[in-house]
């Protein structure tokens, strides 16, 4: 069943009613200034970090689900509703939510009424801008009375929903003709207030919450907008609010927008009054200035759309299949965006108060977003780097508004520093930019100790050779990719965090998922250390990989899949000897990715292994059989109850590894297949069962051991966005950089005949066309009308375009 459409041309998602199955959010911003809008108008925004400069509250896990965001009220004749229906959920005789890129516009018509609220960040500024058009769509002329309704956080998103005793003291605002200022705490430490203007004059305005709703009534029941009139109240303490009363006639058929901005402010210390007790409020009203048209709203929509197109045309293609087509040109490409602005902080799973930046997370977002736009890759690359420790271990988080590492979850994952290698080579395979590797970065941001980038990358290569366990294999420390598989924490304390509790020396417990990630990094970086002039440090590496590849092959191979671990006692975790968690998918995708195995026939049947133990008509599930009780020596693993999550949940992350490394078989119909199986727009017909966005991937789906098997969790900020971008775009349609050139090598399903591909990249076109016959192999590819041997085509110059055709 389906709650809307995909309009392709638009590049929108359009939800017909207001009843989804769970609110179905977008991202507004592209930079600094963000917001979340669900499709009734929930959510909230921040400045770059969403703990510590959040201009709006928002009530996480809430009765009803999704209430509080910016509201337009709308009173007509003692009549009143909400264009997104909630929160005064009063029917509408039409509802539309259009997501867009970066972009979402919302339609309400009641009683021959139409409310349409567009709402945008435009490029390079603080603010959201709410364009609310009304149009009377009757035979007579009728006034109305619009109410604007945003609530403010008071900043630190943490201390706003705990810390009552003070800050129900601190609330402070400045009202001025039809602006109004949220300037709490701006008397002491803080630098910037929120402003909150419209372009027309007020009949009214409110700033108290308590004024506004009337203290026992819900957000349905605001006593202003039920009796039409505002109490032009003035904060004081309690809970700040801005709310703008205009007053709309409306001739029959006419139609009049009102532009709202919402934006962040800041002053520089000598300049914050502009008398005493007076916030300086030059930079608000040039801000104010710039949106005060319906033109100016429609000039910065443009502006996205062309931001949006540059970037979407990177990468098109064309498979015969829309909804392969919308995956890779608009949705895929959206959400790898999303996550890389996002990192793991702000969703409406994840609340904006607990997660930083990921060292992990952080690295594998750069894989589907490096050819988007490479100059903030590199940047994110270099302020990543920083974090990282002088003996190439890492911070697992660090924050976004200092870029400092974070010591309440510390360090000792044992895989974070290899991410780092897979994120570099990535963004230096699609810009060329060797230069990144001679800057000079910082070890734990300490400007006197400093190193290469490529120093970097090598200390993160041996710190995996520095600590490996008594099979040879990679110490795990905390955790790996997995961050449940707690092999060191045996925490019998409910009040213990898994992911930063020790208690025992982690000098045994080992991992074959970073065995499997450390070879398939390898030739990366030894590419990288040939390219730096350390042919020595590449010879080494190449060497070391191919022994740890041994190591796997004799002490990771369990007979018919790849082993997991070895826990603390030196047990196996991932066998068939264990009595629950016999088989785990992270490292049959991974070793197999890296080639291990590929020869002696261990990869074919451990991928064989994973069909007929793990997958599932929604997904593969990350290990079987689930665990039914806690297992001590295994950590938060076995906490969830089986099927979601990390215990035997989809974990929509790892599946396109397993995608992958059936393309690295070449069993093109299988990879396909497996990839369907997650992609939100195959499987937006079931939406009822999956119930989250069909337009983005979500972080898990319930397991096959979940009484609500293929229901959705955790939408939007995955690094399943980037990985699943990797395995349609590089491995299955096939066209990927590389150092030297453009891999052309597609390995089809029988089911695309014919695939177009024009990748832009480091500054040329390339346009592939694929004829598919699913028998031709080797591939026969031919370069602007000459046949060439293999499926590398080199760079072209700058500027140029290349004819590539590609027969499989
Ligand atoms: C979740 C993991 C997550 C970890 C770190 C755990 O509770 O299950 O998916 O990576 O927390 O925040
Ligand atoms: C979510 C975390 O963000 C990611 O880093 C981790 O790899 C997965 N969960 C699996 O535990």
């Amino acid at each position: 069943m389906r709650f809307g459409h995909f309009d392709d041309d638009a590049r929108e998602y359009v939800i017909t009613t207001p009843r989804t199955p769970y609110p179905w959010i977008n991202y507004l911003g592209t930079e600094q200034f963000f917001g979340l809008i669900s499709h009734s108008g929930g959510g909230y925004c921040f400045y770059r970090d969403a703990r510590f400069r959040r201009l709006t509250r928002y009530r996480y896990n809430n009765v009803p689900t999704d209430v509080g965001g910016r509201y337009y009220f709308i009173h007509d004749g003692g009549d009143f509703w909400t264009p997104g229906w909630a929160p005064v959920k009063r029917d509408l005789d039409r509802f539309e939510c259009r997501h867009g890129l970066s972009y979402t516009q919302i339609t309400g018509e009641r009683n021959g009424l139409r409310a349409e609220v567009l709402h945008l960040v435009p490029l390079a500024t603080n603010a959201e801008v709410h364009r609310v058009t009304l149009k009377n769509l009757g035979k007579s002329p009728r006034s109305a009375k619009l109410f604007s309704f945003v609530e403010f956080c008071l900043w630190n998103a943490w201390d706003d929903q705990t810390n009552y005793q003070r800050n129900f003291s601190t609330g402070e605002v400045e009202v001025d003709g039809s602006t109004i200022y949220h300037k709490t705490e701006y008397r002491e430490r803080r630098d910037h207030y929120a402003v909150y203007g419209v372009n027309a004059p007020v009949a009214g305005f409110d700033t108290d919450r308590e004024s506004f709703f009337g203290l026992w009534n819900s957000w349905g029941e605001a006593q202003v907008v039920a009796e039409g009139r505002s109490r032009d109240s003035v904060a004081s303490g309690w809970a700040p609010i801005g709310s703008h009363q205009l007053a709309v006639s409306l001739a029959p058929g006419e139609e009049k927008s009102f532009v709202f901005v919402l934006g962040y402010v800041e002053n520089p210390a000598e300049e914050k009054w502009e008398r005493p007790g007076v916030i300086n409020k030059t930079p608000a009203r040039e801000l104010l200035a710039r949106f005060q048209s319906a033109d100016q709203v429609d000039a910065a929509m443009a502006e996205i759309r062309d931001y949006w197109s540059g970037m979407l045309s990177k990468y098109t293609a064309r498979t015969g299949d829309p909804r392969v087509d919308r995956m890779v040109n608009i949705w895929n490409p959206y959400q790898c965006m999303v996550t890389f602005n996002m990192s793991r902080s702000a969703s409406y799973f994840e609340t904006g108060i607990g997660r930083g930046m990921g060292f992990r997370d952080s690295n594998q977002d750069l894989l589907g977003f490096v050819h988007l736009v490479p100059e903030r890759a590199r940047e994110r690359i270099l302020d990543i780097a920083a974090t990282q420790f002088p003996d190439g271990s890492a911070y697992h988080q660090y924050q976004p508004l200092t870029k400092r590492g974070n010591n309440d979850v510390g360090s000792g994952f044992n895989d974070d520093p290899v991410w780092l290698i897979e994120g570099v080579a990535a963004y230096i395979k699609e810009t060329g930019d060797l230069s990144i590797l001679k800057e000079d970065v910082p070890f734990d941001n300490d400007p006197k100790n400093t190193g290469t980038l490529f120093e970097h990358l090598k200390r993160s290569f041996h710190h995996v050779l520095n600590n490996r366990g008594p099979h040879g294999l990679p110490l795990i420390g905390r955790a790996d990719w997995n961050d449940c598989l707690n092999l060191n924490c045996f925490s019998e304390q409910p009040d213990e965090p898994f992911q930063t509790t020790g208690n025992r020396v982690g000098k045994t417990a080992e991992s074959v998922f970073i065995a499997g990630l450390f070879v398939h990094s390898a030739p990366d970086y030894a590419d990288l250390a040939e390219a730096m002039g350390f042919a020595d440090e590449a010879k080494d590496a190449r060497e070391a990989a191919a022994q740890m590849s041994q190591v796997v092959l004799e002490h990771g191979w369990d007979g018919d899949w790849f082993l997991r671990a070895y826990d603390f006692f030196g047990q196996k975790v991932g066998s068939r000897e264990c009595e629950e968690g016999q088989i785990f998918i992270e490292p049959q995708g991974y070793c197999v990715m890296a080639g291990i195995g590929v020869e002696g026939g261990q990869a074919g049947r451990a991928l064989d292994s994973v069909k007929a133990r793990l997958a599932t008509a929604h997904g593969i599930v990350l290990h079987q059989p689930a665990y039914t009780r806690y297992h001590v020596e295994l950590g938060e693993i076995s906490t969830y109850p089986p099927g979601y999550k990390e215990n035997a949940g989809i974990f929509c992350h790892n599946n396109p590894w397993v995608t992958i490394a059936e393309t690295v078989l070449g069993r093109g119909d299988q990879a396909f297949d497996y990839w369907k199986s997650t992609a939100p727009a195959f499987r937006e017909e079931i939406s009822e069962v999956h119930r989250l966005e069909p337009y983005c991937y979500a972080q898990m789906i319930a397991g096959r051991d979940a009484p609500r098997h293929g229901e959705a969790k955790n939408a939007w900020l995955t690094g399943t966005a980037a990985w699943n971008w990797v395995a349609i775009t590089q491995h299955i349609l096939g066209v990927r950089p590389e150092l030297a050139g453009l891999r052309v090598s597609p390995c089809l399903p029988g089911s695309i005949g014919e695939l177009e591909v024009t990748r832009q990249c480091r500054g040329a076109e390339y346009r592939v066309k694929v004829t598919n016959s699913g028998k031709r192999k080797p591939a026969r590819v031919v370069v602007d009308g000459k046949p060439v041997e293999g499926t590398l085509v080199p760079w072209a110059a700058e500027g140029g375009t290349v004819k590539i055709e590609v027969a499989v």
